[in-house]
Parts: C-alpha cells; sequence; structure tokens
C-alpha cells in the first residue's frame, strides 16, 4: 500500500508533470513503488485560502457601498486579489455589497468565492452574452473580444432597481485605500465619473478612418474630449438607464462593424459616448497601464503622485509573471493580496499498488 505520508513528494512530482503535460487523466506509475494512480482534476479553480473577516468600525453606519466586477474562472486569482484589497482597506468592509457578472453558472466558482471569503456580502448575476453576440468586432488582442469585457455596459439593466450608485471594477487590479472615499464622489449630474486623461493624445483612440469622416467626428463637436479608462467607474446607473445610455453604446459598436473606427475592445465606443462629459476625479484613483502595452506587456513603473488603486492593464498580469518568475517590479506590489494557495487540488480516483 502506499502510505498517506508518501503522498505529498508524490503530488510534487504529479503537479510537475501536470504542468508539462496537463492532461485531463492521467496514469502514472513510478517504477519504484510499482504503485498506478489514476488522478482527475477535481475543477479547473484554482485553491484559495480562507480570507480573515473584516469587521466594520464603531463609525460606520448602514450605508452600502455597492461594486460590481465580472467573474471568470480565468480572472479569478485577480477577482479574488481585488476583493481581499477592498476589505482589508474599508472602514466599514462589512458595507460592501459585491455584485458579481459571468457569462454562465460556475458552482466551483461560486463555492470558491463563499469558501474564500466566508462573510461576504455578494450576489452573482448572469450576463448573457447573446446581447452582445454579432455586436464585437476584433480588437488588437483577443482578450479584450470576450463578450464579458463588454457587460459593463449592461450595468443598469442587470443590477436591481435598488442599486442607484455602482463602482464598476476591473479584475486586474487592487484598491490600497478607503473604497468609501471613491464611492461618495458628487457626481455633480453627470451620469459617470472616472480619472481623466487630457494630456493623453486622444486621436490615438480612433483611426484615419474615423477622423476623416466629418459625420463621425463631429460627434467630438463642442466637447473637449479626454480619455479615460473603463476599468474604474463610478456610475449613477439611474441616469445610465433613463439615458438609455446602454443603447448609445450599442449604436458604436454597430458604426464599427461597418467600418473600423477604433482598435480597442469596449473602451472606445465608452469614449465616443462620454468623453467630455464625465466628472473626472483624482488620477489615484487609477494608477493603470501596469500590464504593460498591449501587444508585449512590457514592465511599466508608477507613475508619480499618491497612489488609491493599481491597475494591471495592459497585456501582462501580475500573478502570471509571478509565476513565471518573470515578474516586474510593480507585481511586488499586488502579491501581497495573492490568496491563491499554491497545491494541487485532484481527487484520488483510485489508488492502488497492484497487489
Ligand atoms: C457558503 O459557505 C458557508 C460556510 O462558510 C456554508 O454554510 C454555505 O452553505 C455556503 N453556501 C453555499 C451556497 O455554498
Ligand atoms: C496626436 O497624434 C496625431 C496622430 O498620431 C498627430 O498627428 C498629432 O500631432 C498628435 N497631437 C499632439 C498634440 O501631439
Amino acid at each position: 500500500m502506499a502510505t498517506i505520508s508518501s503522498l505529498p513528494i508524490f503530488f510534487g512530482l504529479l503537479s510537475l508533470l501536470f504542468l508539462l503535460f496537463a492532461p485531463s487523466t492521467a496514469v502514472i506509475t513510478t517504477t519504484g513503488i510499482r504503485l498506478g494512480i489514476v488522478l482527475k482534476p477535481s475543477t479547473h479553480v484554482p485553491v484559495f485560502r480562507e480570507a480573515p473577516a473584516f469587521r466594520n468600525g464603531d463609525s460606520c453606519g448602514k450605508q452600502k457601498i455597492h461594486v460590481t466586477m465580472t467573474l471568470d474562472a480565468n480572472y479569478l486569482r485577480g477577482t479574488m486579489a481585488a476583493v481581499l484589497s477592498i476589505l482589508q482597506h474599508s472602514t466599514c468592509p462589512e458595507n460592501v455589497e459585491f455584485h458579481f457578472l459571468w457569462a454562465h453558472f460556475e458552482p466551483d466558482v461560486y463555492e470558491s468565492i463563499n469558501s474564500t471569503f466566508p462573510y461576504l456580502n455578494f450576489k452573482v448575476y448572469k450576463f448573457d452574452s447573446n446581447r452582445v453576440r454579432g455586436k464585437i468586432s476584433k480588437s488588437i488582442r483577443q482578450a479584450l473580444d470576450q463578450p464579458l469585457n463588454y457587460a459593463r455596459i449592461y450595468l443598469g439593466d442587470i443590477l436591481p432597481a435598488d442599486v442607484k450608485r455602482v463602482i464598476y471594477l476591473d479584475s486586474d487590479l487592487v484598491v490600497v485605500d478607503d473604497i468609501a472615499k471613491l464611492w461618495e464622489v458628487d457626481l455633480e449630474g453627470k451620469v459617470l465619473a472616472a480619472p481623466e486623461y487630457c494630456h493623453a493624445n486622444f486621436t490615438n483612440y480612433f483611426t484615419d478612418l474615423f477622423w476623416s469622416d466629418r459625420k463621425l467626428a463631429k460627434t467630438f463637436d463642442r466637447r473637449k474630449p479626454c480619455y479615460f479608462n473603463t476599468g474604474v467607474m463610478v456610475v449613477d446607473v439611474d441616469k445610465w438607464r433613463q439615458g438609455r445610455y446602454s443603447q448609445k453604446v450599442e449604436e458604436w459598436m454597430a458604426v464599427q462593424k461597418q467600418k473600423r473606427i477604433y482598435h480597442l475592445g469596449s473602451l472606445p465606443p465608452f469614449l465616443l459616448v462620454l468623453a467630455g462629459n464625465i466628472k473626472a476625479v483624482n488620477h489615484r484613483w487609477n494608477q493603470h497601464g501596469l500590464g504593460g502595452d498591449n501587444i508585449e506587456g512590457k514592465c511599466r513603473n508608477l507613475h508619480p503622485g499618491p497612489i488609491s488603486l493599481l491597475h494591471w492593464s495592459g497585456k501582462g498580469k501580475p500573478w502570471l509573471r509571478l509565476d513565471s518568475r518573470k515578474p516586474c517590479s510593480v507585481d511586488y506590489l499586488w502579491a501581497p493580496y495573492d490568496l491563491y494557495h499554491p497545491s494541487i487540488k485532484y481527487s484520488l480516483e483510485e489508488l492502488t499498488d497492484g497487489s
């Protein structure tokens, strides 16, 4: 019989083999102990450590802070880190309510969140990818073309009517300040608040075809459009619904289908509808681009100034770069929020020694 005590070493060896060959099932025989063993990955969801319980301070009222994020098994490690970072820096963590949007119900993912954060206030909602079927045009990076990336356009339809304001967050970021400060931003009648970048060359977000078409380009007449990143947004959901902003964004996606007016995914249609007409919040709330550019994902340094939120937008993701043992220096700022437990979770289907 193979004893239980020999299993850890054996698992270590197996994990190496799984990494090399990644089969769904494997039969491995070691000559020394003549052990035939069938191991099957019980799930594709990584295993996470349980986060501690975060409790409200004495001064906390009942005011809820609604945060919405997408949920995708491939980005789960990022989501977990983001959630942990928010709770850890909140004065009133129990007031934060998470609304996760996913494309398919995945019991493993649900269970994973529930067991990693046993005290979390969260709900999950299905985003019907049919909403964007046929509306997405190919961008410069395949990951940007996932239907779930477009879910942020439909928050008004997906979230319950009692959610009047929501903070939308990407899954490749960590918050290092009290999110209540972002929540309390005065929208001053605007539908959306986000950091604005008026020094970025706005021309580059659209193609020559766009700028040379007078009818299209005039959409920015009487506006001073500035770039903003759609990975961090405070949205007045009621205003979004009333102003039919989902349809407005969709209309530009339909134009893009006809002629190529931009190269990025869900971001440019947001700019077309809202750039120059948002409430600007301090840049500290989105230190973006830490994943590098969209093509190579080269390392980037932090911009000067105070930071409340670090965002690995771009091609490189900190958990992948850390795993590859070629991290960028900014990735070490993400690492403390990583709840991933690097041990394999395979179910032992059969264990025999051939006797
Ligand atoms: C969530 O976790 C708690 C224990 O922390 C458990 O009692 C509960 O059944 C779980 N819920 C679901 C739906 O898995
Ligand atoms: C912005 O970029 C365009 C196209 O690359 C260029 O023609 C223009 O001069 C740039 N504008 C500024 C202010 O740098």
